[in-house]
C-alpha cells in the first residue's frame, strides 16, 4: 500500500480502505458457484483493479497469475504483489493478441469492459465478436471464461457507482448478449457476485 499512498491513487486507496475479506468473498462466490478450482491453474484477469481476484487465485493455489490493465498504477501495484502484469488497452489496436495463446485455464473480466460501448461499435474499438475470439484464443483446451461487463455512466447511483445497466431487458436483446449466446455462453446471476443494477449479468463458458 505504500506505493498507492506515494502516488496518491484514489481508486486503489479507496479499495484499500474498504473491507478486503468482503471483496474477496465476491470472487469466492463466483468460483464456488461455477465449481472452478484454481489449484494448479493458470489465471488471467483482464482489468483487475486492486487485484482481489489475483490474491484469491494465488491463495487458492493457481500456479500462474497474470493480468492486463492499461492503468500504469494498477500495473505497478499488482506487480509489486508479485503478479505478472501486461500494460496495454485490450479493446483497441491489436487487443489481446500480444499475450501467449492457449495458456490460461481461467480468464476473468469483471467490470472491465463496457458493454454499451461494444454495442455502439465505438470507432477505434475492436468489434465485439473479434474481441471475444481473442479472449478464447488465450484459453487452454479446458479453459473457463467469465465476463461480467460494466455499462455507461448514468445519472443515478447504485451502490458506489454510476455505471449501472439502465435497461436489463434491452441489454438481453442487444448485439453484445446475442454474440455471447451464439458462442455458447450461459447468462447467469450469481448470488454474492452479481449486483442487480450494477453487475446484473455474468456470462460463462467452459471450453473443451
Ligand atoms: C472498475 S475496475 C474493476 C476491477 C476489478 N475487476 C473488480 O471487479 O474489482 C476496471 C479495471 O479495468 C481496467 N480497464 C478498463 N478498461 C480497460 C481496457 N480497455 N484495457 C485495459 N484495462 C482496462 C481499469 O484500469 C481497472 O483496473
Amino acid at each position: 500500500m505504500r506505493y498507492a499512498e506515494k502516488v496518491g491513487h484514489h481508486n486503489l486507496l479507496q479499495y484499500h480502505r474498504g473491507n478486503a475479506d468482503e471483496r474477496r468473498r465476491i470472487f469466492q462466490s463466483l468460483f464456488t458457484t461455477l465449481g472452478i478450482s484454481l489449484k494448479g491453474a493458470s489465471f488471467l484477469d483482464l482489468g483487475p483493479g486492486y487485484g482481489d481476484s489475483l490474491d484469491l487465485a494465488r491463495e487458492d493455489g493457481a500456479t500462474c497469475v497474470e493480468f492486463v490493465d492499461y492503468d500504469p498504477y494498477v500495473v505497478v501495484f499488482n506487480s509489486l504483489k508479485g503478479y505478472k502484469g501486461h500494460r496495454f488497452d485490450y479493446v483497441v489496436g491489436k487487443g489481446l493478441t500480444p499475450l501467449f495463446p492457449n495458456k490460461y485455464d481461467v480468464i476473468l473480466s469483471k467490470g472491465s469492459i463496457n458493454a454499451d460501448a461494444f454495442n455502439r461499435k465505438e470507432p477505434g474499438m475492436i468489434l465485439f465478436p473479434a474481441w471475444l475470439a481473442q479472449v478464447e484464443n488465450l484459453a487452454s483446451a479446458r479453459g473457463q471464461i467469465i465476463i461480467c461487463p460494466t455499462f455507461d455512466r448514468g445519472e443515478r447511483m447504485s451502490g458506489a457507482s454510476y455505471h449501472v445497466c439502465r435497461d436489463p431487458e434491452a441489454f438481453r436483446q442487444s448485439w453484445f448478449t446475442q454474440i455471447l449466446l451464439e458462442n455458447g455462453y450461459k447468462t447467469l446471476f450469481i448470488e454474492g457476485f452479481n449486483e442487480t443494477e450494477r453487475f446484473p449479468f455474468t456470462f460463462f463458458k467452459k471450453l473443451g
